[in-house]
């Protein structure tokens, strides 16, 4: 089976095989920044936005996105400069094995594009759905809080 679907912007015509995953299609074609971690919906790893929306891939059939639109953590960076909340992870030490980093820069987007004033509380309700094995939390979300003091224009000095 044949669909189409635009990845960062660009749109793709990929062949699928039956029962393949987004997570899968993504990753065998190139979109390695979607990592593979538990494959049942419950880590986060695999977060890419899908018609604006984060999902976990690997509980979406490829089958089902003919037509979409996905935005993987590939996507967030402008022209090869990096989005305020990737240079926020940078900076506060919220990246140490980075294996989470991806699901967790997604989930901040989505939560971003539909609240860009969240309250501490909001932003760890955010980022409930990701799982991170290094970090203990913290950091994530002071990134997110100094993506959100820039962005607003603020001195985070
Ligand atoms: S790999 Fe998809 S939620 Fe864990
Ligand atoms: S930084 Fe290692 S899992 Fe989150």
């Amino acid at each position: 089976m044949n669909i189409e679907l635009t990845v960062n912007g660009v749109r793709r015509e990929f062949t699928i095989a039956p029962g393949e995953t987004l997570l899968e299609l993504l990753r065998r074609t190139g979109y390695k920044g979607v990592k593979k971690g538990c494959e049942a919906g419950d880590c986060g790893a695999c977060a890419v936005l899908l018609d604006g929306r984060a999902v976990n891939s690997c509980l979406v059939l490829a089958a089902k996105v003919d037509g979409h639109t996905v935005i993987t953590v590939e996507g967030l960076a402008d022209d090869g400069t990096l989005a305020p909340l990737q240079e926020a992870f940078l900076d506060t030490g919220a990246v140490q094995c980075g294996y989470c980093t991806p699901g967790m820069l997604i989930a901040a987007t989505d939560l971003l594009n539909r609240n860009p004033r969240p309250s501490e509380e909001e932003i760890k309700e955010g980022l409930s759905g990701n799982l991170c094995r290094c970090t203990g939390y913290v950091k994530q979300v002071e990134a997110v809080k100094l993506a959100l003091t820039r962005m607003n224009g603020g001195n985070d000095a």
